[in-house]
């Protein structure tokens, strides 16, 4: 059975010293020394380099830890944050076999470990769990993965522990040593700023897109056959997004224009807005004016540089007989192209001054009959596509509520 090398003061680790050699001995330890140096610091390295590209926060955490786990040669490895208000560890990430089901699992801050890192903030190594009382066995029993050694760092971020880091079993079955855990602490520092920083950024995004929905909800408002309007066209144009295979930061773009696609009608007149039946031709071309309006107010924002074009081509046509631009074919963006078709959709099937809704098939034909001329074919179809996935979904039986 391997020492314990866990004590009260867990910072101080018992390294075994290296055995006197030989010259040559040394010179071959020492070589093998700088080998491991060099592949520790290049892990910092790149765990710096993607802590500062602005991404998902998942993603990013996900990555770093696989390439510790890689790095220090163990078997798994998994990231777990602190739920203030429950007072639980949750399994922020975690790779290996087990890393499925460790995403279920919730840990209480008292229990285990991790927990005892987290409450104390202090890093450790176990080399061999059974001969520590700290170690919480129930994980293990719910994966089915044997923990024989754990090392585990505090993630620390102004002074507070935010969650920790933790690597299990050594591939070749050795200890985790000091050296290891230097690397796991200070990936852990890098690995807290980033996860702090994406928090942040998520935050101001979150502020953004509420004071950008506050924005749609008063257009909406201004007319009542609209209301809700905003909110709709962003769930179907992203249903046209998703099925494109657009990026998670071309669906975002995507989102933001649906919201703020009609920010311009601000700048229009109540009276041409709600006037019931059809507009003369001077209402007609002030109502044109909408997307430039739009575009006009969210310029300058960098936020938004990518949604401008977006709000400003909204109303294009495919075959070049839109405006405010008469862009055709390929040359409208495809965001403004899936706006476009999203936007109809919407129009057709709710209430408006000069007629009832109407269905969502007639829509869809409206949609196929208009389609080349008014709207790019690739748009009208993913739309109609993932609409009729998503009916089909909803009227599963399994996915209605039993009401009593
Ligand atoms: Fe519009």
């Amino acid at each position: 059975m391997r020492p314990n090398l866990a004590r009260t003061d867990e910072t101080e680790l018992a390294i075994r010293p290296l055995p006197f050699g030989t010259k040559a001995q040394r010179r071959i330890r020492d070589a093998g020394r700088t080998e491991a140096h060099d592949i520790r610091l290049d892990l910092l390295y790149k765990v710096g380099k993607r802590a500062s590209s602005a991404s998902e926060v998942s993603k990013m955490v996900d990555e770093i830890v696989t390439m510790t786990r890689q790095t220090l040669r163990a078997s798994a490895s998994s990231v777990l944050l602190i739920d203030e208000e429950r007072q639980e560890l949750l399994f922020e990430f975690a790779d290996g076999a087990a890393g499925g089901v460790l995403k279920q699992v919730k840990l209480g801050i008292q229990s285990g470990i991790a927990g005892w890192v987290a409450r104390h903030g202090c890093p450790i190594i176990v080399n061999d769990v059974t001969r520590d009382k700290r170690f919480f066995a129930d994980v293990d029993k719910a994966t089915g993965f044997v923990t024989r050694a754990i090392m585990c760092a505090p993630l620390v971020t102004r002074g507070k522990v935010i969650g920790v880091v933790e690597v299990l079993n050594k591939l070749d079955g050795s200890d985790f040593n000091k050296q290891d855990l230097e690397t796991l602490v200070a990936v852990g520092a890098t690995a807290a700023i980033a996860i702090e920083n994406s928090k942040l950024h998520q935050s101001v995004i979150d502020g953004y897109k509420g004071t950008m929905k506050a924005l749609a909800a008063a257009i909406d408002a201004k007319d009542p056959y609209t209301r809700g309007h905003s909110q709709r066209v962003v769930e179907y144009a992203l249903l046209g997004g998703v099925a494109l295979s657009f990026s998670q930061e071309e669906l975002e773009v995507l989102e933001y224009a649906s919201i703020l696609h009609d920010i311009g009608k601000i700048g229009i007149a109540d009276s041409i807005l709600s006037k019931p039946g059809h507009l003369n031709a001077e209402e007609y071309n002030a109502f044109l004016e909408h997307p430039v309006i739009g575009a006009n107010i969210i310029d300058g924002i960098p936020f938004l540089n990518a949604v401008r074009a977006l709000v400003l081509h909204h109303h294009e046509r495919y075959d070049g007989l839109g405006y405010p631009d008469g862009l055709k074919g390929d040359d409208i963006p495809m965001g403004a192209r899936l706006l476009a078709v999203a936007d109809t959709f919407d129009s057709i099937t709710t209430d408006r001054t000069y007629r009832t809704a109407l269905s969502a098939e007639h829509a869809i034909n409206e949609l196929r009959r208009c389609s080349r001329d008014q709207f790019c074919p690739i748009a009208v179809e993913a739309f109609i596509s993932a609409f009729e996935k998503r009916l089909q979904s909803l009227l599963r039986p399994d996915s209605l509520i039993a009401v009593a």
